[in-house]
């Protein structure tokens, strides 16, 4: 069997999740999250993930980066040609998988029938971009947790969910995140 991966993303209403190389949005708690939830794992992550993110490989975390440039390999930090031998290579080591983005390999990784969690920061907003998350509401149907947060320019909800039908407690995705379902 292998290991569950575990999605972490951050996207708008419109699942918008990136513009102009960068993220649409500065969510200082949302940075903090990512680096406390990834801290001693794996994570796998594009060429410009890497690029925004070159502390990937510290704090014990290994960076598997998908690249066609093996010069990026380095301390903490392999390079990859694929998802499957980011995959391949994430079996050899020690830690959760957590898939990082950007765009093509949330779409690659989502299809696949290890990926079991998602931690999504649900940023409540419409926002512009030129990249998307997958859609994901009928794929991760039970709700592990939720926390409602906000800063000064934005409100968001960090959810980890599950695949596989509806949770225990009976809410299911569609009930907890419609705004007027509560
Ligand atoms: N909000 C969030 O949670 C979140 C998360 C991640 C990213 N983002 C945003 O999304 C944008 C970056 O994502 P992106 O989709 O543009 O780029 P990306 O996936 O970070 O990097 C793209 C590059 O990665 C390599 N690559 C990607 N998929 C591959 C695959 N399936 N097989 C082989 N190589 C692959 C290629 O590198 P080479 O060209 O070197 O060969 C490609 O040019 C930024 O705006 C970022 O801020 C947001």
């Amino acid at each position: 069997m292998p290991k569950p991966l575990h999605l972490i993303a951050a996207c708008a209403e419109n699942r918008v999740i990136g513009r102009d190389g960068r993220l649409p949005w500065s969510i200082p708690e949302d940075m903090a999250f990512l680096h406390a939830q990834t801290r001693g794992q794996i994570v796998i992550l594009g060429r410009i993930c890497f690029e925004t993110w070159p502390a990937a490989g510290r704090d014990g975390r290994r960076a598997i980066v998908l690249t066609r440039d093996r010069s990026l390999a380095g301390e903490n930090t392999l390079a990859v040609s694929s998802l499957t031998e980011a995959l391949t290579q994430a079996e050899t080591l020690v830690g959760d998988v957590y898939v990082c983005g950007g765009q093509r390999i949330f779409e690659e990784a989502i299809a696949l029938p290890q990926a079991q969690y998602l931690h999504l920061t649900l940023v409540h907003a419409e926002v512009e971009g030129d990249r998307r998350f997958p859609e994901w509401r009928d794929r991760f149907t039970r709700v592990v947790s939720r926390r409602e947060s906000a800063d000064a320019h934005w409100r968001y909800t960090f959810l980890t969910l599950e695949r596989e039908g509806v949770s225990a407690l009976g809410s299911s995705v569609k009930q907890v995140l419609q705004p007027n379902s509560q």
